[in-house]
């Protein structure tokens, strides 16, 4: 029987991730069917039990349902228990494993792709919700010489650097939360993982004026005509703007490398879903 994968979502339609994948068995002359599923807010466990009796081989989970992935999982490597959030599911005979490969995604992305320097530098991530917490362990992991999480709920910032504090003391980082509208130093890195733009049409004028993109590097973990931030900071003199497609494809890259022992290239993926998309 073919191999099969699918991802989860909620909403799903939008996806990139079946495109993806089977680009990558392509390239590698893999045979497998991935594909996306819409799952209902409260059917996900359900949908990961019919799956697997089915004998699919792995999942890939998009928002809403990493927190519920995490607690489903049989075991957890070590990303994914740092995120306390799933993106890929692995169904082995005995065991439903569960990995995170977004922070793996976004680092590849920066430091590969863009050829950033993350070691001693000072980064400010934006937002404090899964995405963040889903990539601080990862970046901390680079030792960076601050990392600052501003939020525009300040006490979710604070609680969720609170969970990295002894990791960050280990790596020696210095790692702070503050308010959007209290960043006090000029990060060289800026790191968009709120969810703005996706269903909201505030002003980033206004949400973001206290945020010293000029000169920075911006990086918008959203892609496609969601990605305002990089946009408005490409407007507000950032040295340099990208969106977060790129990290889409290398989470991706990990994930089929988990599930099929080889690791894709990505390259000539991106640039084929950048032509066909319009993303630029
Ligand atoms: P995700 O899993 O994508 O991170 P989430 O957990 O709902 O989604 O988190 C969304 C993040 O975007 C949060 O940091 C949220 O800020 P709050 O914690 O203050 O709610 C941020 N966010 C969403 N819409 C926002 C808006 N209009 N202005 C500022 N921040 C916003």
């Amino acid at each position: 029987m073919t191999d099969r994968y699918l991802v989860v979502g909620n909403p799903i339609e939008h996806s990139l991730s079946p495109i993806i994948h089977q680009a990558f068995a392509e390239q590698l002359g893999h045979e497998l069917v991935y594909t996306k599923q819409l799952v209902t807010l409260g059917g996900f466990v359900e949908c990961v039990r019919e799956f697997r009796e089915a004998k699919g081989k792995g999942m890939n989970v998009t928002l809403p349902f990493k927190l519920e992935a995490f607690k489903i999982a049989e075991q957890c490597c070590d990303l994914a228990r740092h995120a306390q959030a799933v993106n890929t599911l692995s169904f082995e005979a005995q065991c439903c494993w569960g990995h995170n490969t977004d922070g793996l995604g976004l680092i590849n992305d920066l430091h590969n792709r863009h050829g950033l320097k993350l070691a001693g530098s000072k980064i400010l991530i934006l937002g404090a919700g899964g995405a963040t917490q889903g990539v601080l362990g990862p970046l901390l992991a680079e030792y960076p010489s601050r990392l600052v999480v501003a939020n525009r709920s300040v006490a979710k910032a604070a609680a969720l650097v609170a969970k990295f504090t002894s990791h960050a003391q280990e790596m020696g980082v210095s790692m702070h939360a503050c308010g959007l509208d209290s960043v006090d130093e000029s990060p060289a890195i800026i790191i968009n993982a709120t969810s703005v733009g996706v269903d909201d049409q505030d002003s980033l004028d206004h949400l973001f004026a206290r945020i010293p993109v000029r000169g920075a590097f911006c990086y918008d973990m959203s892609y496609g005509n969601v990605a305002r931030f990089k946009e408005w900071s490409e407007q507000r003199g950032a040295a340099q703007s990208v969106d977060g497609l790129g990290m889409l494809v290398e989470q991706a890259a990990e994930a089929f490398a988990i599930w099929r022992g080889v690791r894709p290239q990505t390259e000539a993926v991106l640039a084929r879903l950048r032509s066909q998309s319009g993303h630029r």
